[in-house]
């Protein structure tokens, strides 16, 4: 049996997960042998929902963080995901972890030979929704029993996609000229923490990517906090910009942050027809 991704294998921010099923339907109204190009392919989620919905389309995922790179590493990281647990033994959940049992599993960590994927152990022992990317950042951190109790599995979640790595500008030059294209763009978000992903992106960089809109079709996903819609509504409006978001569909879901702050993602859709 086929497994089935609802959200990317191993811990990625920003990762599409709320919008999976809206994306799908929308899918189910687009080409099935075109070729989907994720230009900010992220944990590859997306990539993964297009080849499960249409099979025989080309699905290009821009791999520009190397999620390859952590996935190919699930057997060594659950391998020291085991031997942290059996470290910290039956001790409470959420549990800050003493200074001897960090230097314990940080001594563990450092007899790795190979690639280490810190995004994943720090999932397991850090502060909620903390990150680190090296083994020095790890140090710095106060340790957590917030270690996952099974494996991490990804088998076949990059079949039939094909892998690229490189910037979205270049990807994008090399098909957007093509028939029968559809791209899905979601750039890290405006001016925010980009936490694990490398680069801080301004609003000329949020900008350039609109760029990539003149397509007939494409996914694009945003935040209210960019007020990227608007913007473009009221340049359509009142100067000679056209709109590159004028009759498309508009989905979102809302996302708390804690108690005080929320905030709503988009989704916007243009197909080949306007409606859905
Ligand atoms: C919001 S995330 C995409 C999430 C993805 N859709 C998912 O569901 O996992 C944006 C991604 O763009 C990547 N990125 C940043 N600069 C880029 C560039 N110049 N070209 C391509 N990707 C870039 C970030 O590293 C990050 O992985």
């Amino acid at each position: 049996m086929k497994k089935k991704y609802n959200q990317a294998p191993l811990p990625f921010m920003g990762q599409k997960r709320k919008f999976l099923n809206k994306f799908k339907e929308y899918l189910m109204t687009c080409p099935t042998d075109a070729t989907y190009v994720d230009l900010f392919g992220g944990s590859g989620l997306l990539s993964r929902a297009v080849k499960d919905t249409h099979p025989k389309a080309r699905v290009i995922y821009n791999d520009f963080d190397n999620y390859k790179q952590r996935i190919e590493a699930i057997p060594a990281t659950n391998q020291l995901l085991m031997d942290i647990r059996s470290m910290i033994g039956e001790m409470p959940k959420d549990k800050r972890l003493d200074q001897a049992l960090k230097n314990e599993i940080l001594d563990r960590i450092s007899k790795e030979t190979g690639f280490v994927d810190y995004i994943t152990i720090s999932s397991s022992l850090l502060f909620s929704m903390n990150y680190a990317t090296c083994f020095e950042d790890m140090a710095k951190s106060s340790f957590y029993n917030c270690v996952r109790l099974s494996d991490y599995d990804a088998s076949g979640y990059l079949d039939g996609l094909e892998v690229v790595r490189m910037s979205y500008r270049e990807l994008f030059k090399k098909f957007e000229k093509k028939q029968n294209v559809l791209f899905i763009v979601d750039p890290p978000y405006l001016s925010t923490e980009v936490g694990t992903y490398t680069g801080y992106w301004k609003l000329a960089d949020y900008l350039d990517v609109l760029t990539t809109l003149n397509s007939k079709q494409y996914f694009y996903f945003t935040s209210n906090k960019s007020h990227i819609l608007e913007l473009c509504e009221w340049m359509g409006t009142y100067t000679d910009y056209s709109n590159p978001f004028k009759n498309a569909v508009i989905s979102t879901t809302k996302n708390t942050m804690n108690y005080n702050s929320t905030y709503t993602d988009i989704m916007v859709f243009k197909g080949y027809t306007t409606t859905v």
